[in-house]
């Protein structure tokens, strides 16, 4: 990847990259880690699908299950980070904002009625998922009775941070969004 010269030309390009990765699978942008604060106060992380973007409304969308710790940790504390990293295009973003859980509206029934039979089997174990049993359980069968679990993740972030690397110098950038005010940005160093 060649060096973005603009600050609008990076985020361009962000915006670009996040959106490829909701539809490419081989992207290494279609599987982000997720950072939350335990509901002990301490960081938990984990590897999520990125099943959408919206560039206009700066958000992020996620799927998970209702019982999963990590829906827990955002009821309380909605801040969160995503973090992406690209190593072919040595391209790092960490994103930062406020996740809302979605349960039963327009969004979870349009992402439901598109998922998979396989992925929406994820969402229908008996038992909560991170429960500890005696041994592997048997993987479910039905993926209908996954629809009760199921919750999207709708992600707003209000700031971008943007770091290539690059033999002939890192480039750092810094995009952040105040209470619907002007973007504002800056190149930091790296
Ligand atoms: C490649 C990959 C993709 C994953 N995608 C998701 C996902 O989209 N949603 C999800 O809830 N968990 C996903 N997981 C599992 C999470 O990493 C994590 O183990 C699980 O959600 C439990 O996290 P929690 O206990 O912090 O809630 C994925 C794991 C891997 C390795």
């Amino acid at each position: 990847m060649t060096h973005a010269a603009t600050l609008p030309a990076c985020l361009d390009e962000a915006f670009r990259r996040l959106a490829a990765g909701v539809k490419d699978r081989r992207c290494a942008f279609h599987t982000p880690t997720l950072a939350t604060t335990g509901l002990d106060g301490a960081p938990e992380i984990r590897t999520v699908v990125l099943r959408g973007f919206d560039g206009t409304q700066r958000v992020v969308l996620l799927h998970t299950d209702a019982r999963s710790r990590k829906v827990a940790s955002l009821l309380r504390e909605p801040r969160c980070a995503v973090h992406l990293y690209d190593a072919v295009a040595a391209l790092q973003l960490r994103l930062t904002g406020r996740c809302t859980v979605h349960s039963n509206d327009g969004i979870v029934e349009g992402a439901w009625r598109a998922s998979r039979p396989a992925s929406r089997k994820c969402y229908a174990t008996e038992r909560t998922p991170g429960s500890p049993v005696p041994e592997p359980p048997q993987a479910p069968t039905d993926p209908e009775m996954g629809r009760a679990h199921f919750r999207v993740l709708c992600i707003r972030f209000d700031r971008l941070e943007w770091l290539h690397l690059s033999a002939g110098g890192h480039r750092r950038a810094l995009f952040t969004w105040r209470d619907d005010a002007a973007l504002q940005c800056t190149w930091l160093v790296p």
